[in-house]
């Protein structure tokens, strides 16, 4: 395989790959994940917790996390919408999806891909407290902390980082780069240059 050959993208998404770099090497998540993991068995070690991921963009980070884990615990998923399909959910957010599984009196860790303004997870959070699990706590991989417009208790970060747009393990830009096995950051810069000189 090589790089420039490129699938052709639906119409609607942009035409060519934005310019972008490595910000989080494949080494350097799976590194933190493990850690990460460890932390949790740790911390709630003698519980079952369950593992709530947010589709879809924590995906992978929930694959990956769970795998490295050693104490027992369920996975299950909930879906949220940012209303009006942006990527700034300041209008709200709607369930998507709930759980199947009840965390009534029972652990649980929110999975997310990634915390900006922190108004989406201050929602779920809102919402998973007033079902009275015994415990919640948030993980996320990646943490734009000096973006935060709410304040949020977060257990478990992977790494924090700037405010720059990124796509990768799981994130994507319109739908696009989830599978990328690293984070990369999208060169704003190199892709206003481009469009100015298409
Ligand atoms: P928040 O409510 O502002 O914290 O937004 C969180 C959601 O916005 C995440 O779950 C992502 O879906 C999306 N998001 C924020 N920043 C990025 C990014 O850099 N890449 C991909 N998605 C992002
Ligand atoms: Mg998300």
């Amino acid at each position: 395989m090589n790089n420039t050959s490129q699938p052709a993208a639906p119409s609607g998404l942009t035409p060519h790959p934005p310019p972008m770099r490595v910000l989080i090497t494949a080494d350097q998540l799976q590194k933190r994940v493990v850690e990460l993991a460890a932390q949790i068995d740790t911390d709630f070690a003698n519980e079952t917790p369950v593992l709530i991921g947010l589709l879809k963009g924590s995906f992978i980070f929930l694959a990956d996390l769970c795998r490295a884990m050693t104490i027992p615990h369920l996975v299950d998923f909930m879906a949220i919408a940012a209303y009006g399909g942006g990527t700034s959910p300041s209008g709200g957010v709607r369930l998507l999806k709930d759980l199947s599984v009840n965390i009534t009196g029972r652990s649980a860790i929110v999975i997310e891909d990634i915390i900006d303004s922190g108004l989406t997870m201050a929602y779920i959070r809102r919402l998973l407290l007033a079902r009275q699990p015994r415990r919640l706590a948030i993980a996320t991989l990646l943490d734009k902390k000096s973006r935060r417009e709410t304040d949020l208790p977060i257990e478990y970060v992977g790494f924090e980082i700037g405010g720059g747009f990124v796509v990768g393990y799981g994130l994507d830009l319109a739908e696009r780069y989830r599978h990328l096995p690293h984070i990369a950051e999208l060169d704003l810069t190199a892709a206003e240059e481009m469009s100015a000189s298409e």
